[in-house]
């Protein structure tokens, strides 16, 4: 019985760290396998065009060695107040109900405080995001440069107060990645 139980666990057993450079390829082909290849026609990605993901926290899940699960956050002002949009956020089909997306959320969320920022945004299913403390109490008069289904844009405080008065829309504040990409070269060539 308890072998069979320490199998199970072994069998569940996976990581989450932060992503690498290397994890690119399999991210990209996990989230056409969960959202479909035009995935990027949609509202949300319109705030991650361009854009470098915020500092710290992109993150992985891997199991026996290979990718399996992702998250990201991006830096947005939502109404007037800043804030970070997560999502994409999916787990291979092959793995799910094992508690990696609710694993990833777990990473992401306590990053996103340790580092200081105030709220989160996203839109998804009430239903799941609901259990890590998503709601749509401060998200009413907030909008999205696109289509969207109101009652699927759901905010998270993690500092009281932080999207009251949020009002209008969500636009990308983050880094852009052409100048992220410079930033090595200067240093290398400074360095040579
Ligand atoms: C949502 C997702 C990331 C969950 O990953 P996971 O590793 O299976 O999550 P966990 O194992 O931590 O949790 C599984 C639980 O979440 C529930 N769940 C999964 N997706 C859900 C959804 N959209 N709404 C409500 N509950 C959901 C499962 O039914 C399961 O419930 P149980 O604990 O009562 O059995 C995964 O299903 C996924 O990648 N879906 C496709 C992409 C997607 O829709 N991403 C964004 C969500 S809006």
């Amino acid at each position: 019985m308890r072998l069979a139980a320490e199998h199970q666990l072994a069998a569940a057993a996976f990581a989450i760290r932060s992503e690498r450079a290397s994890d690119v390829a399999a991210r990209e082909a996990l989230l056409d396998a969960s959202f479909g290849t035009n995935r990027n026609s949609r509202t949300c990605q319109r705030l991650r065009d361009g854009r470098a993901p915020a500092d710290g926290l992109a993150f992985t899940a891997v199991r026996d060695g290979r990718l399996v699960g992702t998250v990201r956050l991006w830096h947005v002002n939502a109404g007037g107040r800043k804030a970070l949009v997560l999502g994409p956020l999916a787990v291979d089909p092959s793995c799910r109900k094992l508690g990696i997306g609710a694993a990833l959320m777990h990473r992401a969320l306590s990053a996103v405080a340790a580092r200081g920022h105030g709220a989160v945004i996203l839109l998804g299913d009430a239903p799941w995001y609901g259990r890590f403390g998503f709601t749509s109490a401060k998200t009413a008069e907030l909008s999205l440069p696109g289509p969207f289904e109101r009652e699927r844009l759901l905010g998270l405080e993690l500092r009281d107060g932080a999207l009251d008065g949020a009002c209008g829309m969500i636009v990308p504040t983050g880094t852009p990645l052409a100048r992220r990409a410079a930033k090595p070269r200067r240093h290398a060539a400074r360095a040579a």
